[in-house]
């Protein structure tokens, strides 16, 4: 049975790959940050007959990241699934920044990713699958962008990005894949209601997408449809 780390799995995209996955027959590792809170994941693991284990995790925690990480000692991890992310603050525009805020932004989607592959390397390189995921966002693009605001979440995009790519570049030896996904615009809190994509249409076809991925595809910047998308 394959096993997944997936973070953010609470809410959103995360806990829609953390039923999918588990209605697969895979283990799922979820981490939310406050698994107290986490009345669906909860139900989730209640109901999955002990294959979804909820761990507590905030994701810009190194030392709590390393804990899980040694938590699990030596088991494969055939799918590090780095969900987490947040929008940002209210002022991202040139004229109005808040840089505390944006550095937040970019130790939660931009550092907190490479924390997770460093500390779960060594299990995915062990495991049959060997992938490393990451949802970033066509934000992220600068080959796309043709707006001036969202400074930090783009920017917190584009910079896990070029990260994904060095941890593919690093982990190529290993036989690791790892590449970034956008998920569509999807009704998500994050999202909101006039979204285009339902969560489950974009976690399906993201999975699809993965299931299809080989090594020759580590580096590389996705569509959820899995067609490319430029830097
Ligand atoms: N929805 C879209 O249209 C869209 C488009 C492009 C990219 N994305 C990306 O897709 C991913 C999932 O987003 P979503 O739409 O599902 O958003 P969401 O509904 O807002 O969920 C975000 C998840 O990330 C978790 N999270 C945020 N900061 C965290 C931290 N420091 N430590 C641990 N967990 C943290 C949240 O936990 P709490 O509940 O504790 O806050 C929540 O589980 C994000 O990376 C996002 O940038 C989404």
């Amino acid at each position: 049975m394959p096993t997944t780390v997936i973070t953010g799995a609470n809410r959103g995209l995360g806990l829609e790959f953390a039923r999918q996955y588990a209605a697969d027959g895979w283990n799922v590792h979820a981490c939310c940050r406050n698994p107290d809170k986490a009345v669906d994941l909860a139900a989730l693991a209640e109901s999955s007959g002990g294959t979804v284990t909820v761990h507590g995790l905030e994701v810009t925690d190194g030392a709590a990241v390393a804990a899980l990480a040694e938590s699990l000692g030596g088991a494969p991890v055939d799918l590090l699934l780095n969900n987490a992310g947040v929008y940002g603050p209210k002022q991202q525009t040139m004229a109005d920044m808040d840089y505390d805020g944006w550095l937040d932004t970019f130790a939660t989607n931009s550092m907190a990713p490479l924390r997770l592959a460093a500390a779960f390397a060594a299990n995915v390189a062990a495991s049959e699958h060997k992938r490393i995921v990451t949802i970033t966002s066509r934000m992220g693009s600068i080959e796309q962008n043709e707006s001036g605001a969202q400074i930090a979440y783009r920017s917190s995009k584009a910079a896990v990005n070029i990260v994904m790519d060095c941890v593919a570049n690093e982990l190529r030896p290993e036989g690791v894949t790892c590449v970034v996904f956008h998920p569509g615009w999807v009704r998500t809190d994050m999202g909101g209601p006039s979204a285009a994509l339902e969560i489950d249409e974009s976690v399906t076809s993201i999975r699809a997408a993965i299931e299809k991925l080989t090594v020759a595809d580590t580096g590389r910047f996705f569509n959820y449809d899995g067609t490319s998308l430029p830097w």
